[in-house]
């Protein structure tokens, strides 16, 4: 599969499809967020969090960079890299997480990362747009790395 397009009506809609990734994706899977502020990044990753089964609510790390929530299925690394420069990123050596060899394997999700000045070997790459009437659309491509075979079918039906 390469890249596909998804609808999003509303937030809810947003919150469906992270709630598919969140119960599809496997450890050590990476998803790297780029869309403008108020695009729906942070949506999306409270979605995957409720398909990882963590009931706490996840809130923007914007201030706090990176949140960790580990009651789910696997655990979760919410980051936003939105306040950084490309120099500041690189010293934070974010492959402590995807590498899940410090920290225990999970799932990394970042917002804006296109600051990063390198990337995983392999990622999903989520860009949200604008579509008319606020609407969004997501779209995804896998780098290195193949999306569940249920993934479409289940955007199909459920969103
Ligand atoms: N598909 C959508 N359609 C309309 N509004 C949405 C959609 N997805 C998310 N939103 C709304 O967009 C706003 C910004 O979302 P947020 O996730 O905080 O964006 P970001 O993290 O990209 O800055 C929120 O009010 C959210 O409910
Ligand atoms: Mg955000």
């Amino acid at each position: 599969m390469t890249n596909m397009k998804i609808f999003l009506a509303d937030a809810e809609a947003t919150l469906r499809l992270g709630m598919i990734l969140g119960e599809l994706l496997t450890k050590g899977s990476v998803i790297l967020l780029e869309a403008d502020l108020g695009a729906g990044k942070t949506t999306l990753v409270q979605g995957i969090g409720k398909g990882l089964g963590i009931t706490e609510s996840i809130v923007s790390p914007t201030f706090t960079l990176i949140n960790e929530y580990t009651e789910g299925r696997l655990p979760l690394y919410h980051l936003d890299l939105y306040r950084l420069e490309p120099n500041e990123v690189a010293a934070l050596n974010l492959e402590t997480y995807w590498e899940g060899v410090e920290v225990m394997p999970g799932i990394v999700a970042i917002e804006w990362a296109e600051r990063m000045p390198y990337k995983p070997d392999s990622y999903l790459s989520v860009g949200l747009g604008y579509g008319d009437d606020c609407t969004r659309i997501a779209e995804i491509t896998p780098f290195n790395c193949v999306l569940n075979q249920d993934f479409a079918a289940r955007c199909t039906s459920y969103l």
